[in-house]
């Protein structure tokens, strides 16, 4: 789920704002309501925010719960998590560039362990 998308579409609110919400600490569909603005007014993005929610690193598709099961293991960095988990360390097939975009979030669910 590299590119942006409107995800809620009543409130027109995009993927990249739902990953900036997870990034300040939401990670439940009402968080996301109060935070992101998503409606939940239907099933279908329901489900989708449900995937998002439980993905940290689309990259390396590592969940939320392996993120935090290593941080409950005692890493404590973002490098540490990246070692456990792989998340965090995509790299751009074309340019060769790493893409470091989950980071924040990993960084937040280190902050706060959830
Ligand atoms: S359009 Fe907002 S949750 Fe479906
Ligand atoms: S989304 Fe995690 S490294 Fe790209």
């Amino acid at each position: 789920m590299a590119k942006n998308k409107v995800i809620c579409t009543v409130n027109d609110v995009d993927y990249l704002s739902i990953r900036k919400a997870m990034t300040a600490g939401a990670r439940t569909i009402e968080e996301l309501v109060e935070h992101a603005g998503v409606c939940t007014e239907c099933e279908g993005c329901k489900s989708e925010l449900d995937a998002i929610l439980a993905s940290v690193c689309g990259c390396m598709k590592v969940s939320l719960e392996a993120v935090v099961n290593a941080v409950k293991n005692g890493a404590d960095t973002v490098e540490k998590v990246g070692e456990v988990t792989g998340a965090g360390t995509g790299v751009n097939e074309e340019t060769g560039e790493e893409c470091g975009k989950c980071k924040g979030l990993i960084q937040n669910i280190i902050d706060l362990g959830r």
